[in-house]
């Protein structure tokens, strides 16, 4: 990929500076760049004084054998009393932790002062399931407040948790138990899904025998209330073992780089790689990021991450970071829709919800459902909205300011990783005059940049691969017994680097643009050209609500760019309007960009996590066989797609 012909079309010129209250009062100012910028390990060094150490760190980096690193490692914490413990001692025991929002509509609000003895029981009953320090404990649950409990209890003891998306197989959650060697596998009867009890025992039932013997207790929590198969010498109920557990326990410090947790990244090829994460700096990075990006002011705002915990983006947001800030947040078990799709602005309007957290693939479906809907709610409450998850269009970014925020709330786009732990590039909401559909700047503390193939820096303007050129603290630190696949995905492209496997640009302020996947970058006539900006472009156009691109093998161009688009409820699907479309790319992006083929579909297949799965347009696009698609949501949106299709191109 060249720098020149790599895709460096779009051009966003709309601007939108910091609230100027926000600014005012913000938590972080301008100063903490050149703070950073002028000793990082300095800056990291205080950032680890947010966290309560039973033994002070006195190093801050072990670099002496890249990419191994070692951070604040003579430092001794534990996690679980950095989250919840301290902030009672501090006399903030009454404050609410959660507030948790069930699907079917029953609620409870858990203090800090109740969440210390609920980890406290949970870690004496794993202990009593003879669970050690070192072990592994594997979590498959809804979203519910034990889920988080069961985490916290985990590192309580220093087991690392491993947990597994509650909508993943008995066969995903098999390998992933054999793959971690889980001694206890923690799960619940079943959760909510759409107004219905779905079961969760079954699969791990059916997983403990494929996983055939690491297993020797499974726990159950009591959620739905449903019939499941119990295990009387292996399985016991939640309630009842812990429940009788004394709510006294004494957190043990573990060094700073105890193994916190594992997370499988969901991974379109091969074997799912276990992401490992340590203590200290894994809970550095998070506390502070989740402060600084989302100027969290612990006594009054209302947090809301809508992620699900089974994703990184709940650990770190969900539970490590909001926790050990001392925050107050809602989770909710349920989807968007159900009962009705102005849901998620009940809730806000229900916990008057300060910061909300959310993906992209939302923000396009509340496009999709209309403007109407939010419009029902009071959202006043708003003053920061976060996006995560894949490159926001700004299309979706502008309507999610302007129709949840009020146009009045800065949008943070928070680019980063199941392995780098935290957010790494992101606006800073009292510092940065935004531009939609930009990350913008690594933060204070991180070093990125984008390089061409030969490993160099681009200019501004230029166009690449997004490397991290510093080691940073919540960084994985390998793939669970794979050291040498940690090599060669993360490490071995750019010497010295550690490759994202994203494609970014340089606008000419500096500010990166997330391109997505390298495997999603189009060859079209010799240029590289982005699925994200085709995509982008198509969603600014009135009559498209969500676009998915992909490059299908051409005779003449090598690849040829190939939309499928969800329209908006009023656009009338016809030949006409694919014309216009295609026009529209060709005088938004340039003639180059303008797809050969645009095809309304009503669905995009996606995976649990909400990213499209492009591989599987392209078997379509290509007439081919469909690959995998066990790691879809669901899976007919294929066939619907493929019957749209004429047979052939
Ligand atoms: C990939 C990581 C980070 C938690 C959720 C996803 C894409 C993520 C952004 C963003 C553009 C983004 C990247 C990245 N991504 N956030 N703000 N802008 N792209 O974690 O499943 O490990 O996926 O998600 O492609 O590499 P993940």
């Amino acid at each position: 990929m060249s720098n020149e012909s790599l895709a460096n079309l779009l051009k966003e010129e709309r601007r939108f500076a910091p609230p100027a209250d926000l600014a005012a009062n913000a938590n972080v100012t301008a100063e903490a760049y050149e703070q950073a910028a002028a000793d990082r390990l300095g800056f990291w060094a205080e950032q680890a004084r947010r966290l309560s150490w039973a033994k002070e760190p006195t190093k801050t980096l072990d670099w002496s054998n890249p990419p191994f690193a070692k951070w604040f490692e003579d430092g001794q914490l534990n996690v679980a009393y950095n989250c919840v413990d301290r902030h009672v001692e501090a006399g903030n025991g009454d404050r609410v932790a959660i507030h948790f929002e069930g699907e079917p509509g029953d609620s409870r609000s858990i203090t800090y002062a109740e969440l210390k003895d609920e980890v406290s029981r949970a870690a004496n009953a794993l202990l009593e399931l003879g669970v050690r320090k070192g072990d592994r404990v594997a979590i498959y649950m809804p979203m519910i407040p034990e889920t988080a409990i069961a985490m916290l209890a985990s590192a309580r003891i220093g087991a690392a948790h491993s947990v597994v998306f509650g909508g993943f197989s008995a066969d995903a959650l098999a390998t992933r138990i054999k793959d971690a060697d889980a001694k206890v596998v923690i799960t619940a009867d079943g959760g909510y899904r759409r107004g219905q009890p779905s079961a969760l025992k079954p699969a791990v039932d059916d997983a403990v025998a494929k996983a055939a013997g690491t297993v020797e207790h499974v726990l159950v929590v009591r959620r739905t209330g449903q019939d499941v198969a119990f295990d009387a010498e292996r399985d016991v109920w939640w309630d009842e073992l812990v429940g009788r557990q004394s709510a006294e326990h004494t957190p043990e410090a573990f060094d700073a780089e105890h193994p916190l947790f594992i997370l499988y990244t969901s991974g379109t090829t091969g074997k799912p790689k276990g992401i490992l994460h340590t203590s200290g700096g894994y809970l550095t990075q998070t506390a502070y990021t989740h402060w600084a990006v989302f100027d969290l002011k612990p006594e009054t705002d209302v947090y809301w991450c809508t992620a699900d915990v089974g994703w990184v983006t709940g650990h770190s947001y969900i539970v490590y970071g909001p926790l050990a800030n001392g925050a107050t947040q809602v989770m909710y078990e349920g989807t968007p829709d159900t009962p009705h799709q102005g849901r998620f602005w009940e809730i806000v309007e229900k916990y008057r919800v300060s910061i909300l957290y959310t993906a992209p693939t939302a923000i396009r479906t509340f496009m999709k459902w209309g403007d109407d809907i939010p419009a029902q709610f009071d959202l006043t409450s708003l003053r920061v909205l976060g996006s995560v998850g894949e490159p926001i269009n700004p299309e979706a970014w502008v309507w999610y300011r302007k129709n949840i925020g009020a146009d009045r709330t800065p949008v943070v786009d928070t680019w980063w990783q199941t392995e780098t732990g935290a957010m790494m590039i992101s606006p800073l909401p009292g510092v940065t005059e935004t531009k939609p559909g930009s990350a913008q700047r690594p933060l204070p503390g991180i070093s990125a940049t984008v390089v061409d193939d030969e490993a160099n820096e681009v200019p501004d303007g230029g166009g690449g691969y997004l490397v991290l050129t510093e080691p940073w603290p919540s960084m994985l630190r390998t793939i669970w017994g794979d050291d040498q696949r940690f090599l060669d995905t993360y490490w071995s492209r750019f010497e010295g680097k550690y490759f994202a496997g994203d494609g970014a640009k340089k606008d000419d302020d500096g500010d990166i643009w997330l391109l997505g996947r390298v495997d999603d970058v189009m060859l079209v006539s010799g240029h590289n050209i982005s699925t994200t900006e085709v995509e982008s472009a198509l969603v600014s156009h009135p009559a498209v609500a969500e676009a998915a691109v992909v490059g299908a093998a051409d005779d003449t161009t090598g690849q040829a760019i190939v939309a499928f688009v969800i329209l908006r409820g009023s656009a009338a699907e016809d030949e006409k309007l694919v014309a216009e479309l295609r026009d529209h790319v060709g005088a938004t992006l340039g003639p180059i960009a303008k797809p050969k083929r645009v095809l309304p579909v009503a669905e995009l297949p996606k995976t649990r996590s909400g990213k499209i799965m492009r591989r599987l347009l392209r078997d379509v696009a290509e007439n081919r066989q469909l690959g995998d698609v066990t790691t879809l949501t669901d899976s007919t949106v294929m066939t619907l797609i493929q019957s749209k299709l004429p047979s052939s191109s």
